[in-house]
């Protein structure tokens, strides 16, 4: 006990693993010195390590020539199969430079596997020396698929295909026999020579995924049409569009980005990042991109020539003084006649990048109205808040409409924005919180995304109880569903073909929310895995007994009920069955089950048993009184903690019981 007690505890999660190997080291061997060769090999991990840590990723270890990198473990990522997709494509470009610039007697490469799934994570070694890593078949795949891919090439397993299909293209490739692993492998060569720093558009090219018809938000979409009325009429102002990830921001905005009267405005759009915190203006120098029509692969002068002529059209009297500081913001000031700002930096710099943007957007509004659109603000960096700060003091007197969308909950960032902006201007900041689709809703879109078929109510209440009216959750508990071939549409009816509870929580949704898990403390962390085991509800009573000695427990609920992860519950107006074990106590419930689920799952499985065990114990001991309304629930954890005796038992007891009271 005590030697597991000083590891840090395993956990299993969904992650994205990508194995490179760099290949040419050993004929290069023969022809450099081996103090030149032990210069580029470092070069090229150098390389490597940068790109990878820059879209989100950890390098977990190197082996010979080989790098291993994780994606969402040890922290959760978005998106970490695209991000994984995204530095593979960029470490395949980097050698390739390296290749050119620097003159080898013969050529380094890489091939590249990747592959996401379920992974163990946690720290393995002796009593010297302990590292982190994941372990598993999903590690084992990604390895296989690496050395499986030639040189230049980069493999991904089904699992990592399934979730970016619709963001890269892709070449199937013949099942692959691969050593170790008995089943042949259906994997694929990624053909993008492109980097997708973004999330699609729910609106884009989604080819082969399935998407709706918007249901519901009426509302919203009034009101942004009446702000985008006022807005030709000149008013401008600040809206903000507030609502957990995947409630329907970006599409609501796409809708009303469709409406006609748009036709009279200028639409400006700047993306927020999640792997953007470090990168300085990130979302204005997409801004500036989209807006001067620059495609990524630009060499340094073209884009300048692109900026240039953007801001001459905007504003051909101040263009002189516009164009240098937003040619540092957009890293293109670095040509011989293009810094006319040499030696300016820090704050002086960020000033005039302030003036410039102010007067840019100010002389874009007189031509036609704007709305400057800030999707996923709630993942700014530091200099692009202080920036659109800036901004909107300036632009409140002229016809411009910020548009803000961030999820809740991120002091400091978003709401840093919002908070200024109510405390510190007079501005009037109009806010549409969206909240999960109404139950109809719900069912409408259920409807869609399956097409004609008809939906069992079975499957349909099942999809709903755990999407909880949240559009993405209920596109990805298909996606899923259909991935994994628990369902199947056949003569216009969608077939349940298993035990549909089973399935784990899709990876997207897992990585969000394991997100808001990680920013807890370790404690109160602690306290949501102990609570995910005993259930959706909990009583304090229950997991005081359980939780270790040592454990503040009111303190990590408090912090659990502020990040609004649980929140407590009245026990009054329960039914009367239940009513002495609910007896006036505290009680305490997730907000979303899919929350538990993911906490749940996240814990090892011999630590996920002892718990069990413990609940099991607890139950029986502070429920002694009136133990027969607890047989289910005991009969349940004893299970869950392999005492199938214990287990059976109370089954056959809880079965008494039902008998009993029927009759
Ligand atoms: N009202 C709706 N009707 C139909 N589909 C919706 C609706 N709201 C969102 N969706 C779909 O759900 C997914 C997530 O929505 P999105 O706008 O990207 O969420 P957010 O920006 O809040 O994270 C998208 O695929 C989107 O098309
Ligand atoms: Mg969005």
């Amino acid at each position: 006990m005590s030697e597991a007690r000083d590891q840090a505890p395993k956990q299993r999660r969904q992650a994205t693993v990508l194995f490179a190997d760099i290949s040419g080291f050993s004929s290069l061997a023969e022809r450099l010195d081996p103090e030149e060769l032990t210069d580029l090999v470092s070069r090229c991990f150098r390389i490597v390590e940068q790109i990878i840590l820059e879209r989100g990723g950890a390098i977990d270890k190197y082996i010979g020539d080989c790098v291993m990198a994780l994606f969402g473990a040890p922290r959760a990522l978005e998106d970490a199969p695209r991000q994984a997709i995204n530095a593979a494509i960029a470490i395949r470009d980097a050698i390739g430079r390296l290749n050119e610039s620097a003159h080898l007697p013969a050529h380094v490469g890489v091939h590249i596997g990747i592959n996401s799934g379920l992974v163990v994570a946690g720290e393995v070694g002796g009593e010297r020396h302990r590292d982190y890593t994941v372990m598993g078949s999903t590690v084992n795949l990604a390895e296989r698929l690496q050395s499986a891919a030639p040189t230049g090439c980069i493999y991904v397993g089904p699992d990592t295909y399934a979730e970016t299909c619709t963001m890269f293209e892709f070449r199937q490739l013949d099942p692959l026999r691969l050593a170790g692993i008995a089943e042949p492998v259906t994997a694929y060569e990624v053909l993008s020579r492109r980097e997708q720093l973004h999330r699609m558009r729910p609106h884009g090219r989604q080819l082969r995924r399935l998407v709706s018809p918007l249901v519901g938000r009426d509302r919203e979409l009034t009101l942004l049409r009446q702000r985008f009325e006022r807005l030709t009429q000149g008013e401008g102002g600040v809206v903000t569009i507030v609502g957990d990830a995947g409630v329907g921001k970006s599409r609501l905005l796409a809708e009303a980005c469709l409406l006609p009267i748009v036709e009279r405005l200028r639409l400006l759009e700047a993306r927020c990042l999640s792997v953007g915190r470090a990168l300085g203006f990130h979302p204005f120098v997409d801004l500036i991109e989209t807006a001067a029509g620059i495609s990524p692969g630009w060499p340094t002068s073209r884009r300048y020539a692109a900026l240039r002529k953007l801001v001459e059209e905007a504003d051909p009297e101040q263009a002189a003084e516009i164009l240098p500081p937003l040619a540092r913001l957009m890293g293109v000031a670095d040509e011989p006649g293009h810094d006319e700002l040499e030696g300016v930096s820090g704050d002086a710099l960020e000033k005039m990048i302030h003036r410039a943007m102010s007067r840019l957007l100010v002389a874009a509004s007189r031509t036609r109205p704007v709305v400057l659109v800030f999707e996923d603000l709630h993942w700014a960096d530091r200099s692009s808040l202080g920036l659109l700060q800036a901004l909107i003091d300036v632009a409140a007197a002229a016809p411009i409409l910020f548009v803000l969308l961030a999820r809740p909950g991120f002091e400091d960032t978003s709401e840093l924005i919002t908070r200024y902006l109510r405390e510190k201007t007079s501005i009037d900041v109009q806010t549409v919180a969206l909240a999960p689709l109404a139950a109809p809703d719900c069912d409408r879109l259920i409807d869609n995304l399956f097409g004609s078929a008809t939906v069992p109510p079975t499957l349909r209440d099942m999809i709903k109880r755990r999407s909880e009216g949240n559009p993405f959750y209920v596109e990805e508990v298909i996606r899923i569903l259909l991935d994994k071939g628990v369902v199947r549409r056949q003569h216009g009816q969608i077939e349940l073909l298993q035990e549909s509870e089973l399935v784990r929580v899709p990876a997207t949704i897992e990585g969000i929310l394991l997100a808001r898990i990680e920013q807890l403390d370790e404690p109160a962390r602690n306290v949501l895995q102990i609570a995910s085991v005993i259930g959706r509800r909990f009583y304090h009573r229950i997991i005081a007994d359980i939780v270790e000695a040592d454990c503040d427990l009111d303190a990590a609920l408090e912090q659990l009920m502020a990040k609004e992860l649980i929140f407590e519950r009245s026990t009054r107006g329960t039914s009367s069955r239940r009513r002495l074990l609910l007896a006036a106590e505290r009680q305490y419930v997730f907000k979303h089950a899919l929350m538990q689920q993911v906490a749940y799952e996240n814990i090892a499985l011999q630590r996920r048993r002892e718990i069990h065990r413990r609940c099991a114990v607890a139950v029986e001991k502070l429920f002694r009184d009136r133990i027969q309304d607890a047989y289910g629930m005991l009969a349940y954890h004893f299970t869950q903690a392999g005492e199938s005796t214990r287990a059976e038992e109370y089954l056959v007891k809880a079965g008494e019981e039902a008998a009993r009271a029927a009759a």
